[in-house]
């Protein structure tokens, strides 16, 4: 008999709220975003606020030296996908990540100043302010400055985050994330005093002050020392894109709205989730080794397509229509009916078989640069961010005298081809490196529409794991019932086609791991857990709000009740 994972509903409740709900993977974020709405705001701005308030209470983990990707859904169904991601600098090179010897070498794009792109982060939260938010640009700003010059207190998560990186962490970036250059004990108060300084800055004069002015000139004297090529022109000619968002559709009832390339989030999500349409994963019971067979072997066939097809639109033309549409899907469902055990990228069926079977690849701490959010107000305005510096710490540097943590973007680029990047992701042309283009990402910041109603905000951090965390997440929701704390709860699997290895979170009974290794998946135990879901999803009947915030981070789901 083939083993089932019965889900039994975890302890926690989904957190309720009448009037708006603001969840973060960055606790005290999620409380900076409540009480902005407390001050009347909406969605927009408690979402700003919170974008903010989570690169000063977890700076390594997103911040105003790194880029995101806002998607917005107003009451009056207006979508929109702002893209603040990150610029390669313009006088990048194909031997910008090579050793002197011509070698590709791994490690320029992943610390140091060659590591760091054009941050466009505070370029986005300003024009989604502008566009729809209700308070003041100061006031958006003024919690995070509080937590700045008040700081935050260390936790658990905090903590360790900080150990694993602590030795590698430059004099300047050290001396004010350690406490006399050890991990911070735990409750000990964070204090960025340059930080602050930073973020008065901005609230005074808006992103002017991320491209002139002194800390512009900070950044590029940080970032050129330290190898980088980035130059002032680079950050005043930083581009923010307003892009279409994608829709697809599930199982008839559900839009899901995501954002397009260059994030692979959208894509992926709406193609994965169009080839289940053909299975009744209802029935196969969540967690049950069919399902996660199967639901992993449709993982595979997109990432497969990720890695060829996917990069920068203004760069290279990504097939997103054909990637995402019925047909191409049930082209793709017929090959797993029945679930066959795919090692070959779908564009090679009919080819030699291809077997590839990774050595398997050591598991390293990548998986807290990033954080999102999911803001709803009670008019039903929805935010979804999910915004990033790379991995912990970004590139490690911190730009003299201002606080701002530089990211580590370029490692989402394909350095060289085939070359596995910090999450073991490869790519090829579409996402080479080139000057003045953005990296491809995985963040997937995702509205649910359900009979044309928004349903889900959700979204998660952890590189490619984003893409298969908020699939669960959704699935969880949709085909399994469950509510919005027990989705984001629920034990993950994770594969990514490269290296070939499924990832299952320790919560999976033994039984069912002895029977996907049975059925031939090289199967691997996750050390970190498998991404961080953030989810609002609203009672339609009742109109009430609730939010599910992802036990495996410090995360918070903080409800909002006027009469509260
Ligand atoms: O854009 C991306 O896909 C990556 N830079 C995201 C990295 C990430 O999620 C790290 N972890 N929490």
């Amino acid at each position: 008999m083939i083993p089932n994972l019965a889900f039994t509903a975890g302890a926690a409740a989904p957190v309720e709220g009448r009037d708006g709900m603001v969840v973060s993977s960055v606790g005290p974020a999620a409380e900076a975003g409540h009480e902005i709405l407390k001050q009347g705001g909406n969605a927009i701005d408690a979402a700003v606020a919170t974008a903010f308030a989570a690169g000063v209470a977890h700076p390594f983990s997103s911040g105003i030296g790194g880029g995101g990707f806002i998607l917005v859904r107003l009451a009056n169904g207006e979508t929109l996908a702002i893209d603040a991601r990150e610029l390669a600098p313009a006088a990048v090179t194909s031997t910008t990540f090579q050793d002197p010897n011509g070698r590709h070498d791994p490690r320029a794009s992943r610390a140091g100043g060659r590591a760091v792109a054009v941050p466009g982060l505070v370029q986005g939260l300003e024009s989604l302010h502008r566009r729809y938010g209700q308070l003041d640009w100061e006031d958006v700003l003024a919690p995070a400055i509080r937590m700045c010059e008040e700081g935050v207190e260390v936790g658990p998560f905090h903590q360790r985050l900080v150990g694993f990186v602590a030795k590698y962490l430059p004099p300047e970036t050290a001396a004010i994330q350690l406490k006399d250059g050890k991990p911070p004990p735990l409750g000990w108060r964070l204090v960025q005093k340059d930080l602050a300084r930073t973020y008065r800055t901005i609230a005074l004069h808006g992103s002017r002050a991320m491209t002139q002015g002194p800390i512009a000139h900070a950044i590029v004297e940080t970032v050129r020392e330290s190898g980088g090529v980035m130059t002032l022109a680079d950050l005043r000619g930083y581009e923010l894109k307003e892009r279409k968002a994608l829709v697809g559709t599930y199982r008839d009832r559900y839009q899901v709205i995501s954002m397009p390339p260059p994030s692979s989030g959208g894509v992926h999500l709406i193609e994965i989730l169009n080839v289940l349409e053909a299975f009744d994963l209802k029935q196969m019971g969540v967690g049950s080794v069919d399902s996660i067979h199967l639901i992993a072997e449709a993982m595979k066939l997109a990432f497969a397509d990720r890695a060829v097809f996917l990069g920068d639109p203004d760069f290279t033309a990504v097939p997103v229509e054909r990637l995402t549409s019925k047909s191409y899907a049930a082209k793709l469902a017929r090959r797993l009916k029945p679930v066959p055990f795919y090692r070959k990228p779908p564009w090679r069926w009919g080819r030699r078989r291809i077997l590839h079977v990774d050595p398997p690849v050591p598991q390293v701490a990548n998986d807290s640069g990033t954080t999102h959010l999911s803001a709803m107000d009670a008019e039903g305005n929805s935010v979804a961010i999910t915004q990033t510096i790379n991995t912990p710490f970004g590139s490690g540097l911190t730009a003299k005298g201002t606080g701002i943590v530089l990211n580590n973007e370029m490692d989402d680029f394909a350095t060289a081809p085939d070359a596995p990047n910090a999450f073991n992701l490869v790519g090829y042309g579409a996402n080479r490196v080139e000057p003045r283009k953005r990296p491809l990402s995985s963040m997937t910041p995702t509205i649910v529409l359900r009979d044309g109603k928004p349903w889900l905000v959700v979204g998660s951090p952890m590189g490619p794991k984003i893409i298969t965390a908020v699939l669960q997440a959704i699935i969880n929701m949709i085909d399994h019932g469950m509510n919005a704390q027990d989705a984001v709860a629920a034990p993950r699997f994770h594969h990514q086609w490269k290296p070939d290895a499924l990832e299952l979170e320790a919560a999976f009974p033994q039984t069912i791991r002895d029977a996907l290794i049975k059925m031939g998946h090289p199967v691997k135990e996750s050390r970190f857990g498998i991404g961080a879901a953030q989810v609002i999803e609203v009672d339609l009947e009742r109109g009430v709000i609730y939010g599910g915030a992802d036990p495996r981070r410090a995360s918070r789901a903080v409800g909002y009740s006027i009469q509260d």
